[in-house]
């Protein structure tokens, strides 16, 4: 029997089926309706006859009824722009199966069976790049979250587990490298030059950690030794050209392997561990087992080409990935609302691990950084979900910095509260407890409170509520009594969904300086657990003054009352790196937020240039640390704060901050400049410190003095033998109005031609830049001839940047808004997953002033007019419109 239709595709074309319209009101998944599968998978073979413009698939697969299944006896799978073009059911052709939707019904007699499926692919048009795609030359999949129903009919959820066989065959010479998940166990030659591999993967996994690559790939090849003995053969596989520039992420490998061993004691579990990069992919990198599949940008690293955070990023998402091996692939999620089991507590692991490798508080106020510029937006917008989100439309378009960078806060807030020893013991418990389970987030909570001894009753408010809690803090000195209360109040903001909310337990970290000691009698962790409360510290004569959430232990708005004068005292005195910084950024954001009302503040900025003037002449940090001190915090941030605002008129203000530090301290700038560059290439932090400043010295010096900046940015760029120096020196040049300008782009293009990551940087450093020609430049890039709407790397770089670079996208007749919808249209039949990542930009609309904000909707109304929207970008788009 050779069947082929759906539907959706009632020709049996399977040409025809990627232009499928979506349906107009896409269902609503609620977590509460979760339900046990009917059937089970305990085992699937698949054969695959490799093409890139068709590849064959044959599914077999033993099923059996879930005796805590409902009885149901037809099997129900899950399918996406398939045709079935065979099936039987115990080696007989199958009767009675229908389709709904895209969807498979297969009615079942026994409680076990062999079901065998075949399936056509089409590799080389599958531009959504979920499934099985072609990525210059060689084919690849990605599955998470639902893309392995675009591989096979199957019960596509992350509760059915299944051990994986898994036989590839094609062409020698298109394919020669063939790879799976677990381990091989047999090569074999065919006929015409064809040859064969058989992949077994003894570890039980859900179906979208299922992987396949093949291609023309080569390796760097590595071993680790576990702790208990097994060797473990590693590679990183990349295209031939690429393969100097895998050091650092086999290193990054190789630390991470052992770092989890240490701190969390987990162990590998294969005797291989392969890594291959691929230029075209939605994400960043996918923990599939035993073969993690990359996005170049995460993988490839030479000090030409990568950025000192470039490096960082590649070692903190290899770590990130290979982590999922035990928080992710040994324990799965039950269903996809449980996503930031997995996503949160590895987030938190790959942050520590980042930070054991490097500064540990440079790392934290980077990640704060990250959480304030990303996650607040989302999490005050029309897409503010839980962390664990109680239903959704499309899942993909809940991987989000709630999901991942919250989810992240609030278990490192159960660390907080159990401290090191106590938090090991809750992870502990809970990978013995459900190793080879697919687990849910309360099972993570439930581990914690019984490991780590903590009662989390209250607390497991932090996953069911949206919103950033807004806290204030207000200290009260008592004279007669010798004592200080400090009064807390807290309101977590309603959220879409959630009008009304409860009092969650923050965690809050505090330290009380003496004014003239300058010291503190050791730092205090306070939980605030209602509305309002109170703490009172005795022994003090005078008022001391509050360092308040030192290392940012809760995600919150934090507003402590304090005056100037004790922002003043903790940006020069604080033990707490973090909160020194914070002082430092409250000063500065109290003074923008003022200067956009009133103007500036004459004694408050004074105030700032001294204290920025301290950090640059500060023996006792580090540059790592002296750069993060240097920056101005984000204008996405200050919105939260201000809105609604017009956000040119915040940056604008900024960048006049930035340009009366820079005059007032314009030779030390220079003399920190000089410094620096004095201080030859290398990866020591030391020498990675020397480049941050530089960089961030020719900033604040170039909203000064545009000229010296530019001067020294030029040669910067000239003497530069790394990417760090000269994507800084061309960052600066390109928002000066210079001949430099023009000349040193060109440069750089041409000295990086047909260098795929490097181009992305040339197009996010005119998409990015300061230029107010910068839309211009924009439209002239989309037409150039590097330009491709259908890499998503070259579409982040040039509209991504755009969409966050503040005075571009806003600017002031709406046109960064038009272009952004305009792309979204073109994008979304093509990558839906992409182009529904834009929406959010266009949804902020609330934050901004009227006139803006009105356009801002107009552009988001045009899309949602659009026929045959994805589900992906219908469901941001309507929600944003709400
Ligand atoms: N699970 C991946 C990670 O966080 C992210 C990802 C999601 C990649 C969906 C691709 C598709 O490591
Ligand atoms: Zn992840």
């Amino acid at each position: 029997m050779d069947i082929a239709r759906t539907p959706s595709n009632p020709a049996g074309n399977p040409e025809m089926a990627d232009a499928a319209v979506e349906p107009v009101d896409p269902a609503t998944i609620f977590r509460k309706n979760y339900t046990p599968p009917s059937w089970l998978v305990p085992e699937i073979r698949l054969d695959f006859d490799l093409g890139t413009e068709l590849t064959k698939c044959v599914a077999t697969l033993k099923v059996e009824r879930n005796p805590a299944g409902d009885g149901d006896q037809t099997l129900h799978l899950c399918g996406d722009n398939l045709a079935v073009m065979s099936l039987k059911v115990d080696g007989a052709d199958a009767e009675g199966w229908s389709m709904s939707g895209s969807n498979l019904l297969l009615p079942l007699t026994g409680t076990s069976h062999e079901v065998t499926i075949e399936t056509h692919l089409h590799p080389a048009t599958n531009s959504q790049l979920m499934g099985l795609y072609a990525s210059s030359g060689m084919l690849c999949t990605q599955c998470e979250a639902e893309g392995f129903r675009r591989i096979t009919f199957f019960p596509d959820r992350p509760d059915v587990l299944s051990k994986y066989t898994v036989r590839m065959e094609g062409d020698k010479e298109t394919f020669p490298v063939l790879l799976s998940n677990g381990n091989l166990v047999e090569t074999g030659e065919g006929e015409a030059g064809r040859h064969w591999a058989l992949w077994d993967d003894p570890w039980p996994k859900p179906s979208y950690l299922f992987a396949l690559v093949a291609g023309q790939l080569v390796a760097n090849r590595d071993t680790f030794t576990t702790m208990n003995g097994r060797k473990v053969e590693l590679a990183v596989w990349v295209r031939e050209g690429d393969l100097e520039r895998t050091d650092h992420a086999m290193r990054s490998l190789i630390n991470s392997m052992k770092w989890d061993e240490e701190t969390f004691g987990r162990e590998y579990d294969l005797d291989q561990f392969n890594i291959v990069a691929v230029s075209d992919f939605n994400m960043g990198a996918m923990e599939n087992k035993g073969l993690n599949i990359f996005n170049t940008r995460y993988v490839l690293a030479d000090p030409e080409t990568a950025t000192d955070g470039d490096y960082d990023g590649v070692e903190g998402v290899v770590g990130h990935e290979y982590f999922h091996n035990w928080s992710g692939n040994r324990i799965t999620c039950r269903d996809w609302f449980q996503l930031s089991l997995k996503e949160g507590f590895t987030v938190l692991r790959d942050q520590m691990f980042s930070a054991d490798m490097g500064s540990e508080p440079v790392k934290r106020i980077e990640d704060v950084r990250v959480l304030r510029a990303a996650q607040f937006p989302e999490d005050s917008g029309p897409l503010a979900h839980p962390i664990r989100p109680d239903s959704y439309q499309e899942i993909s378009n809940f991987y989000t910095a709630t999901v991942y960078n919250k989810g992240a806060e609030v278990i490192r807030m159960m660390h907080t509260m159990a401290g090191p020893e106590a938090f090991r013991k809750g992870t502990d418990l809970y990978f013995e407890r459900h190793d080879g389970e697919a687990a849910t987030c309360e099972d993570f909570v439930k581990a914690m409170e019984d490991g780590a001894g903590l009662d989390l009753a209250q607390f497991r408010l932090w996953y069911e509520q949206a919103g950033t809690p807004k806290v204030t803090m207000r200290a009260e000195f008592d004279q007669s009594e010798g004592a200080v209360t400090l009064h807390f109040t807290q309101k977590v903001p309603a959220t879409p969904g959630q009008p009304s909310k409860k009092a969650m337990p923050i965690p809050i970290k505090v330290a009380l300086f003496d004014r003239d000691t300058k010291a503190h009698d050791g730092e205090k962790l306070l939980i605030v657990d209602k509305d309002k409360a109170e703490f009172t510290f005795k022994g003090f004569t005078r008022p001391p003054v509050i360092s308040a959430n030192r290392g940012f232990t809760a995600p919150i708005q934090l507003d402590a009352e304090q005056g100037d004068d004790d922002l003043v005292f903790l940006a020069a005195n604080d033990d707490d790196a973090f909160a020194r910084y914070e002082a430092l950024q409250q000063l500065v954001t109290r003074e923008l937020l003022g200067a956009i009302e009133n103007g500036p503040d004459e004694k408050r900025r004074t105030a700032i240039a001294d204290a920025m003037g301290a950090v640059l002449d500060d023996t006792q940090i580090d540059d790592l640390m002296r750069g993060e001190l240097m920056m101005m915090p984000a204008v996405t941030f200050l919105l939260e704060l201000a809105a609604p605002a017009d956000p040119v008129a915040l940056h604008d203000a900024r960048e006049r901050l930035k340009g009366y530090i820079g005059s007032r301290l314009r030779d030390r700038l220079i003399a920190l400049h000089e410094r620096a560059s004095a201080i030859g290439y290398s990866l020591s932090a030391e020498a990675r410190g020397a480049r941050k400043v530089k960089t961030q010295a020719l900033v604040l010096l170039s909203a000064a003095d545009a000229k010296e900046a530019a001067a020294r940015a030029e040669a910067q760029y000239r003497a530069a033998d790394n990417m760090t120096d000269r994507q800084g020196a061309l960052m600066v040049l390109a928002g000066i109005d210079c001949p430099a300008r023009a000349e040193l782009l060109e440069d750089f293009r041409k000295r990086f031609e047909g260098n795929a990551l490097v181009t992305d940087k040339w197009f996010a450093l005119q998409a990015g830049s300061l230029d107010p020609m910068v839309l211009d430049t924009v439209e002239a890039l989309s037409n150039h001839a590097d330009f491709t709407i259908k890499n998503p790397n070259r579409v982040r770089s040039l509209y991504m940047t755009m969409a966050v670079n503040q005075p571009a996208f806003h600017e002031e007749s709406g046109r960064g808004y038009r272009m952004i919808a305009d792309l979204v249209l073109k994008l979304d039949p093509l990558n839906a997953q992409t182009a529904a990542r834009f929406i959010p930009a266009l949804g902020r609309w609330r934050k901004i002033e009227p006139k803006r904000a009105a356009m801002m909707r107009a552009e988001l109304e045009r899309i949602a007019k659009a026929e045959g929207l994805s589900k992906d970008t219908r469901e941001q788009v309507t929600k944003s419109l709400d």
